[in-house]
């Protein structure tokens, strides 16, 4: 199936907010563009599977997380990088606003969830989605942006112009405690 054009797609952000420049140094055969509302057709959840464990919801639940997500203005920026001869995710990443009260108000962006289908691993797509959200991420006004990885792929975020910068720490939740209170 070829591309599905961006005006009939459902976003979840106005695509403008995609770097021109970025978008101009992807290989002519994929498209970047904001997550849309019927992405989960599009592989979504397999492209996200080589990063952990992805239990699949199913398409009704999976729409209504999009929908919750959309519902938080100017705060989630999911972007993925499609193949236009199958009109198939093959890359993924977010960056999301957190919104402070220090530094006179001042917002910070935080990169999460990036995945590359395996079979284009090594294509410089993972670097053209984290220069994509560092775009997004500034232009909305963070003044800075960050991220967790792995030690091993400490390498790559240096290639897109990241540097090392004190720990993360985690805490997981007991197990009974993973479903959300409604009421909170
Ligand atoms: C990590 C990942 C996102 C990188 O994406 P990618 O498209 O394969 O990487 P790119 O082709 O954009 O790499 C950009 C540069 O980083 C280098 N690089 C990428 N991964 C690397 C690694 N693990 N170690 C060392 N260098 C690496 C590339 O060689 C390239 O260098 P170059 O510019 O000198 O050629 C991708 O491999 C992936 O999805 N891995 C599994 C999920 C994951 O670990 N996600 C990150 C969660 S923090």
């Amino acid at each position: 199936m070829p591309l599905t054009p961006d005006s009939q797609l459902d976003l979840l952000f106005p695509a403008e907010l995609i770097s021109d420049d970025v978008r101009s140094q992807l290989h002519p055969d994929l498209h970047m563009r904001p997550l849309a509302s019927t992405d989960y057709k599009r592989g979504h959840l397999n492209v996200l599977s080589v990063l952990t464990i992805v239990s699949d919801p199913g398409e009704p639940a999976w729409v209504a997380q999009f929908n919750a997500i959309r519902a938080l203005p100017k705060t989630y920026y999911t972007i993925v990088i499609i193949d236009r001869a199958t009109d198939m995710i093959v890359a993924v990443g977010t960056v999301f606003i957190e919104r402070k009260f220090l530094r006179g108000l001042a917002s910070v962006g935080h990169i999460e969830d990036i995945a590359v289908d395996k079979r284009q691993q090594g294509k410089k797509l993972g670097l053209r989605i984290i220069q994509a959200l560092t775009a997004i991420s500034e232009k909305t006004g963070c003044y800075k942006t960050i991220l967790n990885c792995s030690n091993e792929n400490i390498p790559f975020y240096e290639k897109c112009g990241y540097k090392t910068k004190e720990n993360e720490m985690a805490k997981y939740a007991p197990e009974r405690a993973v479903t959300p209170n409604p009421r909170l």
